[in-house]
């Protein structure tokens, strides 16, 4: 078990500015999507917090699923191999699927899942991140909606880990010196 460094972690995002941001993409996709059929489905596990309150500022009827997946090889680092742990329940033919990740780096969990789940013939398919890693990407993704473009940084909070802790955090934060040792 790691032990719980909070102290060495700046906010980088607090819950403010992310409440404030959560609720604006919430209301854009209910007015993008009114009177249309809308099926969330988020990525296990980093994306369940940004789900839940994104879900909550959706004002329009609509359905959520989840999927798992792993990429091969060191935890921080993409291989570009990706794995599914958990498929979806639902079957999404028809339905007006939108991705909800919490966070896009090199861009090849998000691509895979997408030609993946445009195979199951959905009606639309579109994609919210909450944090895009722009400057990181090695392969081209359309991210319909963007949370906040952050730079080339390692974050953790609001869902997202650091050997699976931290995720509980209300705000995004960068570790500071020391984090990482011991
Ligand atoms: P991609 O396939 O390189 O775009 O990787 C995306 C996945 O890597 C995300 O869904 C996260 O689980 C993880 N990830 C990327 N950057 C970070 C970070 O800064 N903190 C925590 N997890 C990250
Ligand atoms: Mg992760």
């Amino acid at each position: 078990m790691s032990t719980w460094k909070i102290d060495k972690l700046e906010v980088y995002l607090t819950k403010e500015q992310i409440q404030k941001r959560v609720a604006e993409l919430g209301a854009r996709i209910s007015r993008d999507y009114e009177g249309q059929d809308l099926h969330l489905v988020a990525v296990l596990k980093g994306s369940v917090v940004f789900l839940a309150d994104l879900m909550r500022h959706i004002t329009i009827p609509h359905s959520i699923d989840f999927m798992a997946t792993s990429s091969y090889g060191a935890a921080t680092e993409s291989t570009g191999i990706v794995r599914i742990l958990k498929d979806l329940d639902m079957p999404i033919i028809g339905r007006n699927v939108l991705i909800v990740e919490d966070i896009v780096d090199t861009g090849y969990t998000l691509d895979y899942l997408r030609r993946i789940l445009l195979e199951r013939e959905p009606a639309s398919l579109r994609i919210v991140c909450l944090l895009d890693k722009r400057e990181r990407r090695e392969v081209e993704v359309p991210i319909d909606y963007i949370g906040f473009e952050i730079p080339n940084v390692f974050v953790v909070g609001y869902g997202l880990d650091y050997a699976e802790l931290y995720r509980n955090l209300p705000y995004i934060a960068i570790p500071k010196e020391g984090f990482l040792e011991d």
